[in-house]
């Protein structure tokens, strides 16, 4: 049986796409059969950041309106055998996705699968509790500022209120809490959360740090998940909490300010 895991968030643009290409990539060169389904109908991001946008023949929806059997949509990745993605459509309204076409498409992925990773549209409405029902993990992203945060913790209710899981009273949605975009500069000078507040605020695991890094753009302009850049100080963070997903111990990494230099330290900002 798949393991069934949500990347969500409520906010939109803080790196959910971003991180599903990323984590899917990395269960993937584990081992892992894994494929990514692309759930934000309308926008379709995750083909482009995972650079197959021009092998998109079919997607999600025609699977589910029945034009299209689930084999001629899935796109096996060139790079790491053992993943594969289900892209979204752009065009088509969200209307599309149907609760019983999903599980449909869930139950079949199931057998081939070990997991399989949901790539959630931002907000609470219906492509987002499509995208997360099924779970039995979620990946909340929260970036380190309020709005996010307080998005993020209303999105623990979701999960813990309107998932299959908690409708059939069963062990609820395992969550992790994956901090993007973090930068211990800004958090430094009190422009950003620090980690210990977001984790008192939302109080689940947390899975990982990822630092808000030049390389992410470039990556999705290549169509390279990042996680495969492992000069990267993202795709290492990235690599970092795909092991601690695993069930591996890793500290973390990149999550305070470099020291300055002496010299710095002591004329730094006082200089003419
Ligand atoms: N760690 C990071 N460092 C820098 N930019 C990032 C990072 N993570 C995401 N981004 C950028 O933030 C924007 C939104 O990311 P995306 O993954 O599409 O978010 P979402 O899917 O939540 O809307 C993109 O431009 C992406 O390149
Ligand atoms: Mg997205």
């Amino acid at each position: 049986m798949a393991q069934v895991v949500v990347v969500t968030s409520g906010k939109g643009g803080v790196g959910k796409t971003t991180s599903s290409a990323a984590f899917a990539t990395g269960l993937a060169q584990r081992g892992k059969k894994t494929v990514v389904i692309d759930f934000d109908v309308g926008l379709r991001n995750l083909d482009l950041i995972m650079g197959v946008e021009r092998r998109v023949v079919f997607d999600i929806v025609n699977v589910i309106s029945g034009e299209a059997r689930l084999n001629q949509a899935l796109i096996r990745d060139k790079r790491v055998e053992t993943l594969s993605i289900l892209p979204a459509s752009q065009t088509r309204d969200k209307d599309a996705l149907t609760k019983e076409g999903v599980q449909g498409i869930i139950e079949e992925l199931s057998k081939d699968f070990d997991y399989i990773l949901c790539d959630s549209p931002a907000g609470i409405e219906k492509g987002a509790l499509l995208a997360l029902y099924f779970a039995d993990q979620a990946i909340v992203v929260t970036n380190p500022e309020v709005s996010s945060v307080r998005d993020s913790d209303r999105i623990l209710g979701v999960l813990q209120s309107r998932s299959k899981r908690a409708e059939e009273k069963r062990e609820p949605v395992k969550e992790h809490l994956l901090v993007t975009r973090f930068d211990p500069v800004r958090v430094e000078r009190g422009e950003m959360l620090k980690l210990e507040d977001i984790r008192e605020i939302l109080s689940i695991p947390l899975l990982g740090v990822i630092p808000e890094s030049e390389s992410v753009l470039k990556a999705s302009n290549t169509g390279t998940p990042v996680i495969m850049d492992g000069e990267s100080t993202a795709g290492q963070a990235y690599a970092d909490a795909v092991s601690r997903f695993l069930g591996e111990e890793k500290p973390h990494r990149f999550i305070e300010a470099e020291k300055k230099g002496i010299f710095k330290r002591l004329f730094g900002g006082r200089a003419a």
